[in-house]
């Protein structure tokens, strides 16, 4: 099973990715930072991507060959249903079977 994490660089992206590879889940870590990668690799993560969620075709790389996306929004995000709205097209072009939506969205709103 091969999930990508999303926002896998912030607190709740590393206690996610934490938790999977407990369980022998491989992760795709979606970063926006160089800086970022080596802290995705050195909490377990199997592959690491560089990308900005905003980049319809970062949405289409991230969601090549794997099994689930746990997708979580950057904190209040303006554009979290668009970016949401990415995520799930470019999941259903490629086949991608289950998707988690980590948010906040609707308390706060
Ligand atoms: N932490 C909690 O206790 C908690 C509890 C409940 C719910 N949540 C929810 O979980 C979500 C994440 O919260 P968090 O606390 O983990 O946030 P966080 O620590 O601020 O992490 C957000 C991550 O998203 C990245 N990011 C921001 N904009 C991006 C973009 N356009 N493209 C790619 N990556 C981008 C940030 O990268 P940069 O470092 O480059 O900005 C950062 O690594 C939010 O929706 C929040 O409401 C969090």
């Amino acid at each position: 099973m091969r999930v990508l994490v999303t926002g896998a660089a912030g607190k709740t992206g590393q206690a996610v990715i934490r938790e999977l590879v407990k369980r022998n889940t491989a992760v795709r870590a979606l970063v926006r930072r160089d800086a970022q990668i080596e802290r995705a690799k050195s909490i377990g993560a199997a592959e690491v991507m560089l990308g900005d969620m905003l980049d319809t075709a970062v949405w289409q790389q991230a969601t090549q060959n794997i099994d689930a996306i746990y997708h979580i929004c950057p904190n209040m995000h303006p554009e979290e249903v668009a970016i949401g709205q990415m995520a799930m097209v470019a999941a259903k072009q490629n086949g991608v079977r289950h998707f988690v939506y980590h948010s906040v969205l609707h308390p706060h709103i």
